[in-house]
């Protein structure tokens, strides 16, 4: 049976990973899994994805910032179903809007619009969008199958099954898929909150 994953974080330091199995690069390719491993979160290790100290040596802080988005769980009614977005949980990647311009619109209010197309259209940006901020109420936000980690090229960790023992969490967080930080410039850690995308940050 395959063991739970679980990721701590450390207070000011990394991501510590316990258990995990798939972990996978910006490639798609396997990376060794260490049964507990340190995975860098203050985006300045020579070693990335794992931490090698540099986080004392910058003084890297993971708390404080200015979380982009409430932490709430906002209701968005339709016939049939009903959208639940937080916006805390978002590493606003835009994946929904790309996928179902017409029911996700973010220069529109409400933003989300779930009577717009079809009930399988919202189920499908539902699936597909990757740190669970957008759940369909009464059945969450599906996942693929087992646990996995992959670390996404100038960007964050996104994870799928494990328990995160974070000292906060937002409001409707699930264990099925989350996006961390791993840049360090999230106002919002240890979630992503787009940080890395608008300034530019490189693994290199
Ligand atoms: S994380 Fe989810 S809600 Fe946020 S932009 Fe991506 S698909 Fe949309
Ligand atoms: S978190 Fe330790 S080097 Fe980045």
């Amino acid at each position: 049976m395959t063991e739970q994953v679980l990721i701590e974080e450390r207070e000011n330091g990394p991501l510590v990973v316990k258990g995990l199995e798939n972990f996978i690069g910006p490639d798609g390719e396997a990376l060794e899994a260490k049964p507990v491993m340190a995975l860098c979160r203050c985006g300045g290790s020579a070693n990335k994805p794992f931490c090698d100290g540099t986080h004392r040596e910058q003084g890297f802080e993971s708390r404080g910032g200015d979380p982009a988005g409430k932490d709430a769980l906002l209701r968005y009614r339709g016939e049939q179903i009903t959208v639940l977005y937080n916006p805390r949980l978002c590493s606003h990647a835009g994946e929904c809007g790309r996928l179902s311009p017409t029911a996700f619109d973010p220069s529109r209010k409400p933003w989300i619009s779930p009577d717009a197309v079809s009930v399988s259209e919202i189920e499908d940006v539902v699936r597909t969008c990757p740190s669970g901020a957008l759940q369909i109420e009464g059945r969450g936000s599906p996942a693929p199958e087992g646990s996995s980690i992959r670390v996404e090229r100038n960007g964050p960790y996104r994870v799928v099954h494990a328990e995160l023992d974070a000292e906060s969490a937002g409001k409707g967080a699930s264990n099925e898929k989350m996006v961390l930080c791993r840049c360090g410039l999230s106002g919002n850690k240890p979630w992503c909150d787009g940080s890395h995308s608008d300034s530019g940050w490189k693994d290199g």
